[in-house]
């Protein structure tokens, strides 16, 4: 998705803004573009395609010279990838300059309003219109003038203005969509993401929906959306700079699959004293027996944690839980009340259906939890209370430790609340916490299997298809699996739940097929194994991933890839490593682009 980044201050500015731009790469994007004032008049550079192209026609970096500009990397919604519409936005004249990231819903109404008024458009995008309307507006007062713009504006946005009557200001406004304010000393920074500016500060204020910055180089002032002075809190951010570094791995992706056992560490360790699991949230015993439905909404991989959760809080908990896509969920009419715990999932705390699914299950009184990993994000600080993950940044788009601190939450939260309901029984509690406690160890050995799978994918890198199989925890991991497949190496694969193979997709199983069969669980194993024979009698060529104490299917399976044996409410944690491989091998061998796959963004902030 799209990336904000700005500057003012004493130094060359075009370099900050490139680089800072080049943090936000991994987010996805199609072109990217400078406006900075040169000491005359706002010069914008601008251009389709990669980051490498705008440095090209910047030599650079080199010019535009000045100490104030904004940057951006845009990923089109409203009008194709191309020169002209990438950002910044300028207004006719040329003296006001927008970056925006979301999307103006009424951006055709205030087009044709301002077309009525004599206003010529050279673009397609959204964007434009409020560059235009903000110099429609503009009265010589930049505050005045952008109070007015947030009252007519509709939709999502993060903004980044530059005026040239102002060549001291940057003005910055957000409404559903992230935007912050980095803090340095003589000089100040706004960016969509923390991430950009992390180089330079890690003091920031985190703007709120319809707030307004002004940024000088001597200070931030922030108002609401009236014009009224508001006091912010300056927070941390305590992220780790190398974290968001390479250090010696090809790609982000591999290196944040090896991260994981850390990062899971990182999530459960402090959580757990003295054989007790302890969560920084308000949640009381008696709020946790109160609960007679949780529901769970995500997106993408977090949906899928939520897949696995579900099993888990529904055996553990015996309270009927549903997991929903938050795009469906918000819309779906929810039945939901005061006596619902609905948890979101989300890595980034910004994806915009997830975010409008909070808020429905707000407005119906739930009781909103957030398992987030960015601290400080729209949904972290909209949520009744926010259990983090802990795993660092994640550069890569396709998530992998995010994914794994996750799951890992939610078991500590399962079996918390199993505890708080009296639901298990206390040899059962230490015997779960005593799991949860072993599985960043078990992960870094499960690690080991990464050659055994570069091998397999040497044999199925050209299929044109992929299936999955699975029951239960193990089917939701597929879903994960057949996800990060589709998502780096663009192979068509499908999970399905072992069942479900008859009702149709055994159809398409033809020699040489392959089927990655995941079968972790004691329980279903022989189930599994049954599909698995199913799918062998038409052809197949099997995978799977079992138990390491699982006994021998060799006469099934081609390839048999053994993790270590954990409690099975918490395999996928274990199961979904050597399908993260697989996906990273196959998209390898593919010649793909591994952190930054094709039309896909980190954080999907538009709907
Ligand atoms: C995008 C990312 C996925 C992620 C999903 C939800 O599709 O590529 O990795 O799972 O968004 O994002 P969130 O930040 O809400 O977890």
């Amino acid at each position: 998705m799209c990336g904000i980044v700005g500057y003012v201050g004493s130094r060359p500015v075009t370099p900050i803004l490139l680089d800072g731009l080049g943090k936000l790469e991994y987010r996805g994007y199609d072109s990217a573009g400078v406006a900075v004032w040169n000491g005359d008049r706002i010069e914008v550079e601008k251009a389709k395609g990669r980051l490498s192209v705008l440095r090209e026609n910047t030599c650079g970096g080199v010019h535009p010279v000045g100490c104030i500009g904004i940057g951006h990397t845009r990923w089109a919604t409203h009008g194709k990838p191309s020169d002209i519409n990438s950002h910044p936005q300028t207004s006719g004249t040329g003296r006001t300059a927008v970056v925006h990231n979301g999307i103006i819903e009424n951006y055709y109404e205030l087009r044709q309003y301002l077309i009525s008024q004599g206003v010529q458009f050279v673009s397609d995008t959204d964007t434009e219109v409020v560059a235009q309307l903000f110099e429609y507006y503009y009265n010589g007062d930049l505050l005045a003038t952008a109070t007015r713009v947030v009252g007519v504006l509709e939709g999502s946005y993060a903004l980044g203005i530059l005026n040239a009557d102002h060549p001291d200001t940057m003005v910055a406004l957000r409404r559903d969509a992230p935007l912050l304010v980095g803090v340095g000393e003589g000089e100040n920074f706004i960016a969509s993401d923390v991430a950009a500016i992390l180089k330079y500060t890690r003091d920031v204020y985190y703007i709120d929906d319809k707030e307004i910055a002004l940024v000088r180089k001597q200070g931030v002032e922030v108002y609401d959306q009236y014009g009224r002075k508001v006091d912010k809190e300056l927070r941390h951010v305590d992220w780790d700079v190398q974290a968001a570094e390479k250090g010696g791995y090809e790609h982000f992706f591999l290196k944040e699959i090896m991260e994981q056992p850390e990062a899971v560490r990182a999530t459960i360790s402090p959580r757990i004293k003295n054989g007790r699991v302890e969560l920084e949230i308000p949640l009381s015993d008696e709020d946790i027996r109160k609960f007679d439905k949780i529901y769970i909404a995500a997106c993408g991989s977090a949906y899928y944690v939520g897949v696995a959760a579900g099993y888990l809080l529904e055996e553990l908990l015996r309270v009927p839980t549903t997991v929903q896509l938050a795009s469906e969920f918000r819309y779906q009419n929810p039945i939901v009340d005061e006596k619902t715990l609905v948890i979101i999932i989300s890595q980034s705390g910004e994806t915009a259906d997830s975010r409008a699914a909070l808020r429905e299950a707000k407005s119906r009184g739930a009781t909103t939890l957030a398992v987030v990993n960015v601290v400080g994000s729209s949904i972290a600080r909209e949520a009744d209370m926010s259990l983090y993950t802990w795993a660092g940044p994640e550069i890569s788009v396709a998530t992998t430790k995010a994914y794994s601190t996750q799951l890992a939450a939610l078991y500590l939260l399962a079996i918390k609340m199993a505890d708080a309901r009296r639901s298990i029984t206390d040899e059962r509690y230490a015997e779960l916490v005593r799991a949860v406690e072993a599985l960043p160890t078990l992960i870094e050995r499960a690690l080991g299997i990464k050659e055994q799978v570069q091998q397999l994918a040497a044999k199925w890198f050209s299929a044109e298809h992929v299936f999955f199989i699975g029951r239960n925890t193990d089917y939701a991991v597929t879903l994960e699996g057949a996800l990060k497949l589709k998502e780096l190496s663009y192979t068509m694969s499908e999970a399905y739940a072992g069942g479900e193979l008859k009702h149709g997709p055994i159809s398409l199983i033809e020699d040489g097929t392959p089927v990655m069969a995941v079968m972790t669980g004691a329980r279903l194993f022989d189930k599994t194994l049954s599909n698995v024979k199913e799918v062998l009698a038409r052809g197949a060529s099997i995978a799977a991933i079992v138990g390491e104490s699982a006994r021998d299917i060799s006469t099934e399976a081609d390839c048999i890839l053994r993790v270590p044996d954990c409690e099975p409410l918490f395999s996928a944690s274990l199961s979904v490593i050597p399908l993260q491989f697989l996906a990273y091998y196959i998209a390898s061998l593919k010649g793909c682009d591994i952190d930054k796959p094709r039309n896909l963004a980190k954080s999907v902030t538009v709907e």
